[in-house]
C-alpha cells in the first residue's frame, strides 16, 4: 500500500508544551513502597528511593509527575503523611483497600522529584475533605513562612517553600467509585470554593478541575459543562481521563482507538468552548489529561488480592508489542491538539500501569510501552505541525474508515530539527510512504527509529526484553522528497536536521 505526506513548517497546530510528557505516581500497589521507594534495597540512597528507578525515570524526562493520587486522594489526609515518619499514622487506606503506612508524604515525593528532576503536579482531597484542607495544604506547600501551616514545614525540616505550581481539585469526582462522589452541581460548588481559597494562598497556583473518567461515562460531556459553569473563572483546565484495553482479542479495533481518544478531546474542547461562549469569556480553558494509558491485563488478578496489606502487587499489567503501538498512537492524538491539550500524565509511571518495573528487592525493566513515551518525550519538543495526509483506510469490527497511517509531527525551531512519528496499525499490510519536506531545506535524515516484532503479544519481563526499537528504519531522502517503508503493525521515528 501507499501513503503521501506533505508537511510546511507554516501550518502551525500549536507549541507543544512538554507538561504532556507528564506522568502519575499514586499511593497504590508497588508504586511508591517497592516502586520508587525501597529503603535497604542495594540501589537505594539514604533517604529510602531507589537509583535505578530515578535513572529510568529521568530517560523518560517527565517533566511533571501527578501526586498522590488517583482514587486514593478522595479519602486522604495530607497531614498524615508530613511530621517524624516514625510517628505517622497507619490508615486504612479505603479506595484499593490497603494499609497506608504513610512512610512517603509530600516532602519524601518533592524531593524525589527533585531528584528525578521534575516537578509535583499535586492533587487535593475534594471526596471527604474540602476548602479547608486544600488551602492549609497550599499554605503549608508553598508559603515562604511565618504561618501556622507554612512554619510546620519548617519545623519538619523543609525550610524553602516547595512552590508547586499545578493542582488537581480532586480526582474523578463523576465516579460513582470515588469516595465522595459528587454529581456536578455539587462537585462544580465545591471545586470552585475550593479554588478561590487555594489561589486566595497562592494566586501563582494553576488549577485542573476534573472532568470526566471517560468518555462513556453517562454524565459526559454534560458533566464538563456544568462544571465549567461553575469554574470556568477560576481553573485553568480541565481533565480529560481514558484507558483502553484489548479485552476481545481484537487488534484491528484495538489499535484504531484512538479515533475515540481524537474525539474525546474535540468534544472536551467543543464544550469548554460552549461556556466560554456563553461567559462572553476572553479566556480560553485548557486541557489536561491527566490519566491515560492502556490497562486492562491486570484485572482479574487484582480480584484475588487480599485486602488490608502494604503495597499488594496491584494494577501490574504486563504490556505487550501491541499496547506500544497503542501508546504511541495515544502520543500522537495530543500532539495533533497542542493547541489546547497542555498536560498529559501517562498513569502510571513504576509498577502500577507503568513502563517502568521492578522487583522488590531486585532489578528494574523497561516494558513494552516505555519506548515510544520516551521517543515522543525526546524528540516530540517543538512546534506541532499539521501535515496533509493521504493514506489508505480500512473497516475493522468495531470501526469504519481507520486511517492506516497515524501520525503526527514536530518541528524544533531552535535545534534544526524535524520529527516524523508514524504508526502503520495495519496488521497485514506494509506502507510505502513518500514525505514531502521540500519546506525543509538542507535538512537531511539523522535517525529512523522503530519499533517492530513479528508478534503481537510479545512482552518484556524481568528476564528477557525483546520488545525495543532499532535504529535500522528504511528510508531515504532527495531533492525534498522522503521515501520511508513502514513494514505492518510498526511504531517509526524518522528525525531530520
Ligand atoms: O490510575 C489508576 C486509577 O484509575 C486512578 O486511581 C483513578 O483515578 C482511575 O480510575
Amino acid at each position: 500500500k501507499k501513503g503521501k505526506m506533505s508537511i510546511d513548517p507554516l501550518f502551525q497546530i500549536g507549541k507543544v508544551d512538554e507538561r504532556i510528557y507528564g506522568s502519575f505516581i499514586e499511593h497504590l500497589g508497588r508504586a511508591v513502597y517497592g516502586g520508587i521507594y525501597e529503603p535497604g534495597h542495594h540501589d537505594a540512597g539514604e533517604d529510602g528511593f531507589r537509583q535505578d528507578v530515578i535513572d529510568l525515570v529521568k530517560e523518560l524526562n517527565v517533566p511533571i509527575v501527578r501526586y498522590p493520587g488517583g482514587n486514593m486522594v478522595s479519602g486522604y489526609n495530607w497531614e498524615d503523611g508530613v511530621g517524624p515518619i516514625e510517628e505517622r499514622p497507619k490508615k486504612l487506606e479505603l479506595a484499593w483497600r490497603v494499609l497506608e503506612p504513610n512512610k512517603v508524604g509530600t516532602n519524601e515525593f518533592a524531593e524525589w522529584a527533585k531528584r528525578a528532576n521534575t516537578e509535583v503536579m499535586m492533587a487535593v482531597n475534594l471526596g471527604t475533605r474540602g476548602p479547608d484542607a486544600a488551602r492549609n495544604l497550599v499554605e503549608y506547600c508553598n508559603h515562604p513562612g511565618g504561618s501556622y501551616y507554612s512554619d510546620l514545614r519548617v519545623s519538619h525540616g523543609v525550610k524553602q517553600p516547595h512552590r508547586i505550581k499545578t493542582w488537581c481539585l480532586g480526582n474523578e469526582m463523576d465516579g460513582p467509585w470515588q469516595i465522595g462522589h459528587k454529581t456536578a452541581d455539587e462537585y462544580g460548588r465545591l471545586a470552585v470554593e475550593t479554588a478561590k481559597a487555594m489561589k486566595l494562598v497562592d494566586p501563582t497556583i494553576e488549577l485542573v478541575a476534573c472532568g470526566s473518567s471517560n468518555i462513556d461515562m453517562p454524565t459526559f460531556p454534560e458533566w464538563e459543562a456544568t462544571t465549567l459553569d461553575y469554574t470556568y473563572d477560576e481553573v485553568d483546565y480541565i481533565s480529560l481521563h481514558q484507558y483502553y484495553g484489548n479485552t476481545s482479542n481484537d487488534s484491528a479495533s484495538y489499535l484504531a482507538k484512538t479515533l475515540e481518544m481524537d474525539r474525546f478531546i474535540a468534544t472536551v474542547i467543543a464544550t469548554c468552548d460552549y461556556i466560554k461562549a456563553k461567559k462572553r469569556s476572553k479566556k480560553t480553558m485548557y486541557l489536561s489529561f491527566d490519566e491515560w494509558n492502556v490497562w486492562y491485563h491486570s484485572r482479574e488478578a487484582d480480584k484475588a488480592i487480599e485486602p488490608w496489606t502494604v503495597a499488594p502487587p496491584q494494577l501490574e499489567d504486563v504490556y505487550n508489542f501491541e499496547d506500544a503501538l497503542l501508546v504511541g498512537s495515544m502520543l500522537m492524538s495530543f500532539l495533533r491538539r497542542a493547541d489546547r491539550v497542555k498536560i498529559a500524565c501517562m498513569a502510571q509511571l513504576v509498577n502500577v500501569i507503568a513502563p517502568i518495573m521492578t522487583e522488590t528487592g531486585g532489578p528494574s525493566w523497561r516494558q513494552t510501552i516505555f519506548y515510544p513515551f520516551m521517543h515522543v518525550s525526546l524528540y516530540g519538543r517543538g512546534t506541532s505541525l499539521q501535515p496533509v495526509v493521504q493514506t489508505p483506510a480500512y473497516d475493522t469490527n468495531k470501526y469504519t474508515d481507520v486511517p492506516q497511517l497515524d501520525s503526527a509531527v514536530v518541528h524544533n525551531e531552535e535545534e534544526k530539527t524535524l520529527t516524523i512519528f508514524a504508526l502503520n496499525r495495519h496488521l497485514h499490510d506494509g506502507l510505502d510512504l513518500e514525505i514531502d519536506v521540500r519546506g525543509f531545506e538542507h535538512y537531511q535524515i539523522v535517525a529512523h527509529t522503530v519499533l517492530e516484532h513479528n508478534d503481537l503479544k510479545a512482552v518484556n519481563t524481568k528476564a528477557y526484553q525483546p520488545v525495543k526499537p532499532h535504529d535500522q528504519g528504511q528510508s531515504t531522502l532527495q531533492d525534498g522528497k522522503l521515501e520511508a517503508r513502514l513494514p505492518r503493525a510498526s511504531w517509526h521515528v524518522i528525525r531530520l536536521k
